[in-house]
């Protein structure tokens, strides 16, 4: 017999019907007639309640089995009497698939995230890291969707990449050199595997811009490394991003995208994962709905980083980092503009030249270039973008002004020289996205098996 999942079974209309589940068990009760098993197969957070009868064959196994074993169950489904379900299921037959010990680590006590962490091979099976993963499994389906429906085409980018796109050094080299011995080794990088250094991208952007100034509409979609030693809880030293490219669009166009994507996904989460995301609501965050509403419903806030840093001076409010003008946002800044001054997602723009990257187009006051961050409540920032310079001469300047050789980007470059058009884009970190849907503070608890400084489970 096919097996039924329990999602599909728990929707069913269909009553007395005989049906196959398979699941691991929740929690078990017995009876003097019968046992009650629950069972939960990662179709959905609802478990399936079995009713086992005394008289069935292998009763004596069957009470045995403890929480996390592993069974198949034949039986009726029929309206269930008791409050909380609607089916319940009257085993016919059982097997026993694979049993846990009775020291099967997830226990019904509640566990804190920082243990579930040492265990993040197993807590997937607990109601919270199951929900967890179903969101972002659909996450990354309706940004796809998103985007497929725009018309953009999907571009892989490379992982492994010669160049720094960030600018900023936090990257993590990729060598067949024996490293082990690099002290008796002269690290000689023409002899390594690609006959020059390698590095793992921290960005698709700047190959997939060459895809923009080709088929328009573009986005990358994949895994991204930063090698920043920075311990917090949003920043992961592997982490996806997806990052849409546009060619002739200017930073509102972007900014305009931008908002409109974060509002539909967050809007068809809220629709098709009602189950889990309840579940953040009542357990892990009370303002969540409130959050998810007051993002859907409203416009981002669009303010100058000149008027936010005079802001924030006037505040009077004391921040770890003093701000001034010229200096970049820290995240204590982001979050009071996002969370406590405007309550509401704020889209910032026009930032000094000095603390952004070479390849951002620069403004006509020559001091500032036309990017756009976007802050949320509870994080922060979730996106970067901006349009990109296309005048060959100025983003050549911007180079030599950041000490980048422009020989390591004429690839780069030649898009420029060959029917350059104004073009633009952002990326926004998958996690922070799901942070923000869940209201989950950590970013190691959205990611399945977390990379962070001195963390690497296997
Ligand atoms: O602002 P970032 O560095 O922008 C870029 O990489 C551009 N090349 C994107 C583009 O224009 N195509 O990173 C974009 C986003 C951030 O806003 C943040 O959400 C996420 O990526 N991010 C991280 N998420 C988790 N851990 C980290 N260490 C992250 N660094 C960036
Ligand atoms: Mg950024």
């Amino acid at each position: 017999m096919k097996r039924t999942k329990i999602i599909d079974c728990l929707n069913s209309k269909m009553t007395s019907d005989t049906i196959l589940v398979k699941g691991w068990i929740r929690t078990k009760r017995d009876s003097k007639q019968c046992s009650f098993i629950e069972i939960n197969d990662g179709s959905s957070l609802k478990n399936l309640q079995i009713i086992v009868d005394t008289s069935i064959k292998n009763y004596n196994n069957i009470k045995k089995l403890v929480t996390g074993s592993a069974i198949a169950v034949n039986g009726k489904i029929k309206a269930s009497p008791g409050k909380g379900q609607k089916w319940e299921l009257l085993a016919q037959s059982l097997e026993i698939i694979g049993e846990a010990p009775p020291n099967y680590p997830l226990q019904k006590k509640r566990h804190t995230d920082e243990f579930l962490r040492t265990i993040s091979h197993l807590r997937p099976r607990t109601n919270k890291y199951g929900a967890m993963f179903r969101i972002r499994s659909e996450l990354s389906y309706r940004i796809h969707a998103f985007f497929h429906e725009l018309g953009f085409r999907y571009i892989h980018t490379p992982i492994i990449t010669g160049s720094d796109c960030e600018g900023a050094g936090e990257l993590f080299q990729v060598t067949t050199l024996d490293i082990a011995n690099a002290d008796k080794l002269q690290v000689d990088f023409s002899r390594d595997f690609f006959g020059k250094e390698a590095f793992l991208t921290v960005s698709g952007q700047l190959a997939v811009e060459m895809f923009a100034l080709s088929l328009g509409e573009v986005y990358t979609f994949g895994p991204t490394f930063r090698a920043e030693n920075s311990n917090t809880r949003r920043h992961a030293a592997e982490f996806w991003m997806v990052e849409p490219e546009m060619a002739f669009y200017d930073l509102e166009d972007t900014m305009a995208l931008a908002e409109n994507f974060i509002k539909t996904i967050t809007n068809d989460i809220m629709n098709s994962c009602k189950d889990d995301i309840e579940l953040f609501a009542k357990f892990v965050n009370k303002q969540l709905t409130n959050t998810l509403d007051t993002i859907v419903q409203n416009d981002f806030i669009r303010i100058s980083y000149t008027d936010a840093v005079d802001l924030l001076i006037k505040s009077g409010k004391k921040f770890d980092y003093e701000i001034s003008y010229g200096k970049d946002l820290q995240a204590e800044h982001e979050r009071y503009l996002a969370e406590n001054y405007f309550k509401k997602p704020v889209i910032v723009y026009n930032y000094p030249k000095a603390i952004k990257p070479f390849y951002m187009r620069l403004n006509d006051d020559q001091t500032t270039v036309a990017a756009m961050d976007i802050l949320v409540p509870g994080i922060g920032e979730i996106i970067g973008g901006s349009q990109r310079e296309e005048r060959s001469d100025i983003l050549l300047e911007q180079m030599k002004e950041k000490g980048i050789q422009p020989d390591d980007y004429s690839w780069y470059l030649e898009s420029r020289a060959y029917g350059s058009v104004p073009h633009s884009g952002f990326g926004l970190g998958l996690e922070r996205f799901l942070m923000l849907i869940t209201g989950v503070q950590n970013i190691r608890d959205v990611i399945p098996f977390p990379r962070t400084p001195k963390q690497l489970l296997f």
